[in-house]
């Protein structure tokens, strides 16, 4: 397969998609990781209304037990965020209250089952990193790389965001299973907490390397900043 031929579609992040020759390749499994706070529920969620304001159904699956409403209420302050689309273009769903006591062989068939159901071509796990609390060290391996390989079976790109502890650089049990990396960090600089991007790793892509500043503000949620090209 030469370069020409990957199919990208647009992750919905101004400035990133040319960080990327022009967005995810299509279909491919992305990690984004980050600590919390550093934006990857929003980025998520921005990738998803790309799509969906291009007629793309999308999928989030939520593993908190937060109810579904609680994380709406916070999402629908973003001036990006648009109510019609919910239930429709897309659907969410939270797996929360399945995961306790659930196998990772289980855990894989709600989620391939959810994926046939609504044939999505933007899938969102968020985040994907709790199952660590749920599996033994080496189901949680053999889990990820099931997943991931069950992912990229189906006509979609899907986000799985990874939950960074501290003094961890990213979640590197799924890096590499998946087909791209972004990490999204906090820097304390001059007493400020500053946002920003890295793409570490993007198959079949010449991507920008090195961080990049970030704003999230609520009319865009998050952004590259353009003084950086
Ligand atoms: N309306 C808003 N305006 C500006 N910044 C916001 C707004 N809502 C959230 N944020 C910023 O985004 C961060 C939350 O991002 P989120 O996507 O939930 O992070 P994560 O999923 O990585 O924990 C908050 O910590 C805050 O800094
Ligand atoms: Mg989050």
């Amino acid at each position: 397969m030469n370069e020409t031929s990957i199919i990208r579609i647009p992750s919905g992040i101004w400035g990133l998609d040319e960080m990327i020759e022009g967005g995810f390749p299509f279909p491919s499994v992305i990690l984004v990781a980050g600590s919390a706070g550093t934006g990857k529920t929003t980025f998520a969620q921005k990738y998803l209304f790309e799509g969906a304001k291009h007629g793309e159904q999308g999928l989030f699956i939520t593993t908190l037990s937060e109810p579904t409403q609680w994380m709406l209420r916070y999402s629908a302050r973003f001036g990006f965020i648009k109510r019609e689309y919910f239930g429709r273009e897309i659907i969410y769903v939270d797996m929360g209250s399945m995961l306790r006591n659930a196998k990772g062989e289980d855990i894989i068939s709600f989620i391939d089952d959810k994926i046939a159901e609504v044939m999505p071509q933007r899938i969102v796990i968020d985040p994907v990193t709790i199952m660590q609390n749920m599996l033994k060290e080496e189901d949680y391996r053999m889990f990820l790389f099931d997943l991931t390989n069950h992912l990229k079976n189906w006509e979609a790109t899907t986000l799985l965001t990874g939950e960074v502890g501290p003094g961890e650089l990213y979640p590197s049990d799924i890096s590499y299973a998946v087909d791209g990396v972004i990490l999204l960090m906090m820097k304390e600089e001059d007493s400020a907490r500053r946002k920003y991007i890295e793409v570490l790793k993007m198959r079949g892509t010449n991507h920008q390397t090195g961080m990049q500043p970030i704003n999230i503000d609520s009319e865009n949620g998050i952004m590259v900043l353009k003084s950086s090209f």
